[in-house]
């Protein structure tokens, strides 16, 4: 029998083969090949500037091409959209190098080294830019062409003679750079007697899989890792058939430098490889040639991006002699993200791609976002102890509205200490101790607590963090709870419990602007009902104000700051809503909670509910669930957790 999974869906199917239909389309029609005559007549007219574009300049055409503008009207590249989250100033400093390089800058001649903790999307970064390379290979403004049957796809313009390359440039206003192939060059000879004119060209597409345009290079075990997997070697099969060792046609071109011509190398873990390699790497780089045994230079026009962790570099940058090969690397840090909205929007991400055992269980709404704020405290620069503070600075990385913090101080903040993000947990840290939670429950259902439970586990099983830190990191964790998960559940059991909650909140908020404007023009408030006038309610003012611990000396600057707020919204046409001051919020929910106060613990008292009560009770699961995202399972437990919250109080 077919489980739910392997069900095949007719209208899915049916949407999938024209999608099918569609890609192959695309990806077909503009395929092209001709003698290099042919070239210099129908194509290179069209574009020179395309034609003669060097790596950088490609890779920096794919990113315009890619980029869109977000509902704000903010520059977006789809590329990394729905794929990276929170490391915008890595992906900006990225388009930054490539918009200097293309432009001819000197740091086209530098390695680019992304450098950044465990995990932290170095790898998807740069598979990302690789896919995006190779889709707009497919695009009319992204056609790039080699001559036919080069092991490096070469640009046919380097078919061109020195002696005439002066007046290419006069004709097409491009400059040609670059030098004929050893490979093409025995060819032309022996093929072609010399005549470039009949050399054949052909519109290549950049493909990792067919090593084309992509090259990428992991080194294995550095004492057996030889400089052939990168640049190539004798293929003695061949030197029967030619005769000679130095022959082109002898050479096996599978090294991952040639595969990469014309587009990106990625090299994995560039720190770890042997010095000689990083030497050719660096002088590839700079003069754009590659040196092997009997061959004169070979260039090569290619973008070397390479990545490596902390530790790595670290321990690279102890040895004195590294020090000028650094100065040839442009290094751009990947940190952690501090937000922890998109640090749960990343756990989000690797769920859905993650076995459908893993997906189908529920996770309250909060799971991920109270393990995200565990996990960016964690990223904190250490000194900043107490409690407050940390609160503070997390939810303003998260651009949540703080009191007392105006958005320029909040920019402020969130520079970041040259450390942060750089070490505590990553984001596979916080899935496996999700797995291992799901694992170890058979319950298709995981609370909040229950994964906080399953990180605190896995921070005392991990043999790898010393004892100091595993103390703190549990502190981080009560943290998580008491400063954060515990205000989420308390307003989702609040308005729950209270359908008209929101109405109430705001009709509060209304009233309690009325009265602040009375009472700091000190004039008398008229009453909606007898008409007749009063003095501004001070017993409330103050009972909203004391439950968010306004001092009585404090009270005036409190209020005229909110008429200020106020008055702000109102001159830009907005209303003023709870959602305009953090703290009034609070307050207003506060205030009213407190009025609720017995109703809510009659709700939940679970000792003999009487049949009204238990009525009472599933109505608010109901409503936790249809609306507020829980489960049968998590709403009961959220309810709970509130009334023992409450007991607590
Ligand atoms: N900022 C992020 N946004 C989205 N996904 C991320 C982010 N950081 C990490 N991930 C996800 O976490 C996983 C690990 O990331 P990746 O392999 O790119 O990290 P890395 O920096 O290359 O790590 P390593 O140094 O271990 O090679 C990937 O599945 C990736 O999608
Ligand atoms: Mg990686």
């Amino acid at each position: 029998m077919m489980n739910q999974e392997n069900t095949v869906h007719p209208e899915q199917q049916e949407s999938f083969l024209k999608n099918l239909v569609t890609f192959a389309k695309d990806h077909h029609a503009q395929h092209w090949e001709g003698k290099f005559g042919d070239f210099l007549e129908k194509i290179l007219p069209g574009d020179p500037y395309g034609v003669a574009r060097t790596s950088h300049q490609y890779i920096w055409d794919m990113i315009r091409w890619s980029r869109t503008e977000d509902a704000d009207g903010n520059p977006q590249c789809k590329l990394f959209q729905d794929e990276l989250f929170g490391v915008d100033e890595s992906i900006s400093r990225v388009m930054d190098y490539f918009k200097a390089a293309a432009a001819g800058s000197e740091v086209g001649r530098r390695l680019l080294l992304l450098l950044g903790p465990p995990s932290g999307g170095k790898s998807t970064l740069v598979i990302l830019l690789k896919r995006g390379l190779e889709e707009y290979s497919y695009t009319d403004a992204g056609a790039m062409y080699g001559i036919a049957g080069c092991p490096v796809h070469e640009s046919p313009l380097h078919l061109v003679p020195h002696t005439l390359r002066p007046g290419f440039r006069d004709t097409y206003g491009v400059e040609i750079s670059g030098e004929l192939c050893p490979f093409c060059r025995s060819r032309l000879e022996n093929e072609y007697e010399g005549d470039f004119m009949r050399m054949p060209v052909e519109r290549i597409f950049i493909s990792e899989a067919g090593r084309s345009g992509i090259g990428t290079y992991a080194p294995h075990d550095p004492t057996t890792a030889d400089l052939a997997d990168l640049v190539g070697s004798v293929d003695l099969s061949k030197v029967a058939e030619y005769g000679d060792e130095g022959d082109p046609r002898a050479w096996s071109w599978s090294g991952a430098v040639y595969a990469a011509s014309r587009g990106m190398l990625e090299m994995i873990e560039i720190l770890k490889v042997k010095r000689e390699f990083l030497y050719l790497l660096l002088t590839l780089t700079q003069e754009k040639n590659v040196k092997v045994s009997r061959f004169p230079l070979i260039y090569l026009d290619e973008t070397i991006l390479a990545h490596t962790n902390l530790a790595e570099f670290r321990k690279f940058l102890q040895e004195s002699e590294n020090e000028a090969l650094l100065d040839r690397m442009v290094i751009i840090q990947v940190p952690y993200t501090l937000n922890y909205k998109d640090e749960a929007r990343i756990y989000r991400k690797l769920i859905s791609s993650a076995a459908p055992a893993f997906r189908e269980v529920h996770l309250d709404p909060h799971v991920l976002h109270a393990a995200a704020v565990f996990a960016t405290l964690t990223r904190l620069q250490d000194g900043e102890e107490k409690e407050a503070d940390l609160t503070r600075r997390l939810r303003i990385h998260a651009n949540e509205e703080v009191e007392g913090f105006n958005r320029g101080d909040g920019e402020r903040m969130k520079q970041r200490a040259p450390d942060e993000g750089l070490a505590g947990v990553s984001p596979r840290f916080v899935i496996n101790a999700l797995s291992n939670a799901i694992i170890q429950s058979d319950s298709k259902s995981l609370t909040t607590m229950d994964v906080l439970l399953a990180l605190k586990d896995a921070i005392e099983n991990d043999a790898r963090i010393d004892p100091k830190k595993k103390r703190k990191w549990v502190d981080y964790l009560v943290l998580a709870r008491k400063n954060f998960y515990n205000r989420w559940v308390k307003e989702d059991v609040y308005k729950a419990l209270f359908v008209s909650f929101e109405q109430e909140a705001q009709d509060l908020l209304d009233k309690y602007l009325d009265e602040v404007e009375a009472s700091l023009d000190s004039r008398p408030v008229r009453d909606p009902i007898t008409n007749e006038e009063r003095k501004p309610d001070e017993r409330f003012l103050r009972t909203v104000e004391e439950t968010i611990h306004i001092t009585d000396s404090g009270k005036q600057s409190f209020r005229q700051e909110v008429v200020r707020k106020a008055m702000g919204a109102f001159k830009r046409g907005e209303k003023f809503t709870l959602d305009s001051h953090a703290l009034l919020h609070e307050a207003v929910q506060q205030y009213l909670f407190e009025q609720r106060r017995d109703v809510l613990r009659l709700v939940s008292s679970t000792t003999r509910p009487d049949e009204e009560v238990r009525q009472k009770i599933s109505v608010v699961e109901q409503r936790l669930v249809q609306e507020y995202g829980y489960d049968a399972h998590s709403a009961r437990e959220a309810l709970n957790y509130v009334t023992t919250l409450l007991a607590q109080e």
